[in-house]
């Protein structure tokens, strides 16, 4: 008989997690524990739809922590792990990079070696379905010139400390699958967007300040290219990864849809004003402010997922112009979401909430 599966999810509360545990939980016989330290960028609200559901939970944790891991690694007994928790924004590593180090390096380092040990100690039944999907990015490959695409056989070439410690956290996910045969997959895709995503990245940032009247800062010229994947989408790409990949593989996830970044910021303003019409500016385009560049600005990102596309038969269901209509309805919609997020009211309401477990 197929063991129903149970997933561990680690970064469940961020953006990318909790799209995850939303899309497990619709199938009726997954089983999921959310694992998450609760950082600036998790929102336990993005999950209120989950909370009574009988076969999701919640434990707080650091990945650094290798106790935490063993107890659950024991208690709730994963055949799976998605592994998504992760220091995830360019510009806070620009600032701190030592905690980028810690999690991303430090502590995927931690997750591999007890979930090495939970492995070897299983049946021979659950160690053949037993599945670890490192959830990884484009951003590892470095910097595309004008043409061309990454392929998973792409150099590594990381430009910021974010990448860096994505490329390494990739390599230690590997090692751990040639030298001690943890069965890994890892995946490597492109800019997520779409609903309860921190409003520090580039498209719920300018969502919420174009939408509130305030300046859109594009770094440089705002020539830099993106190529852009609806979350769900991501979501959808990664259970299927984690189920049907094989094992040791990567897969690259891209929504193959290129965008320079002023043509994003300008799309933003124009649904706006459509369907949100500011009272005191016509035109919110006029709020763009080009500032300065981000050092070692990567120029083009861009995935060829045909491989993906072709072996597991997944593909996205969001076109960008979809998918960016859906997104910024959602930010109109839930005012709530966004000012817990910023105000940091939701992370008293964690602690007091939370701080038991
Ligand atoms: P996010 O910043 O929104 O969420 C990260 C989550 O991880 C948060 O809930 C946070 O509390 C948790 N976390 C951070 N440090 C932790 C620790 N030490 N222990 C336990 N939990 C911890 O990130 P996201 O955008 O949802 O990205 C999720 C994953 O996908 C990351 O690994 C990221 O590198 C990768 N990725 C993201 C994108 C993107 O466009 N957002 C693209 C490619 C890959
Ligand atoms: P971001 O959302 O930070 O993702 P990443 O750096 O991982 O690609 O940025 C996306 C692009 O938008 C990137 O080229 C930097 C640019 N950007 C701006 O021009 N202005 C901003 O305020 C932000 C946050 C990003």
């Amino acid at each position: 008989m197929p063991i129903s599966p149970r997933v561990l999810v680690t970064g469940g509360a961020g953006f990318i997690g909790s799209s995850v545990v939303r899309h497990l939980l619709e199938d009726p016989q997954v089983e999921v524990l959310n694992f998450d330290a609760l950082t600036y960028a998790a929102n336990l609200q993005s999950l209120q739809s989950c909370e009574a559901n009988p076969r999701y939970r919640f434990q707080r944790g650091n990945i650094c922590n290798p106790e935490a891991l063993r107890e659950v690694f024991s208690s709730f007994r994963p055949s799976h792990v998605l592994h998504l928790a992760a220091e995830s924004h360019v510009d806070r590593s620009l600032h701190g990079p030592q905690a980028f180090i810690e999690t991303n390096v430090m502590g995927t380092g931690i997750l591999l070696q007890e979930a090495r040990d939970y492995f070897q100690n299983l049946p021979t039944a659950e160690q053949e379905s037993f599945r670890f999907l490192h959830v990884s990015t484009d951003e590892v490959f470095g910097s595309l010139g004008a043409e061309g695409f990454f392929q998973p056989d792409t150099p590594y070439d990381p430009s910021s400390p974010y990448s860096a410690s994505k490329a390494a956290s990739d390599h230690l996910v590997r090692a751990w699958g040639r030298s001690f045969g943890l069965p890994v997959l890892v995946s490597n895709c492109s800019n997520n967007y779409g609903p309860c995503q921190f409003p520090e990245k580039l498209i719920p940032l300018m969502i919420t300040n174009a939408f509130e009247g305030k300046k859109l800062p594009v770094y440089g010229k705002g020539e830099n290219i993106r190529d852009w994947l609806y979350v769900e989408d991501h979501a959808r790409a990664l259970w299927t990864i984690a189920r049907h990949g094989q094992v040791g593989k990567t897969y690259l996830i891209g929504g193959e849809e290129e965008h320079t970044n002023l043509d994003v910021v300008q799309t933003i303003c124009s649904i706006l004003d459509a369907i949100a019409p500011h009272p005191d500016i016509s035109n919110r385009c006029d709020l763009i402010e080009f500032v300065t560049d981000r050092p070692g600005h990567d120029f083009r990102y861009a995935i060829d997922s045909s491989a993906t596309r072709e072996e597991l038969g997944w593909k996205p269901a969001e076109s960008f112009e979809t998918g960016l209509k859906k997104t910024i309805r959602w930010y109109l919609d839930n005012p709530d979401w966004l000012e817990s997020v910023r105000s940091g009211a939701y992370r008293q309401w964690m602690e007091e909430n939370y701080a038991w477990r």
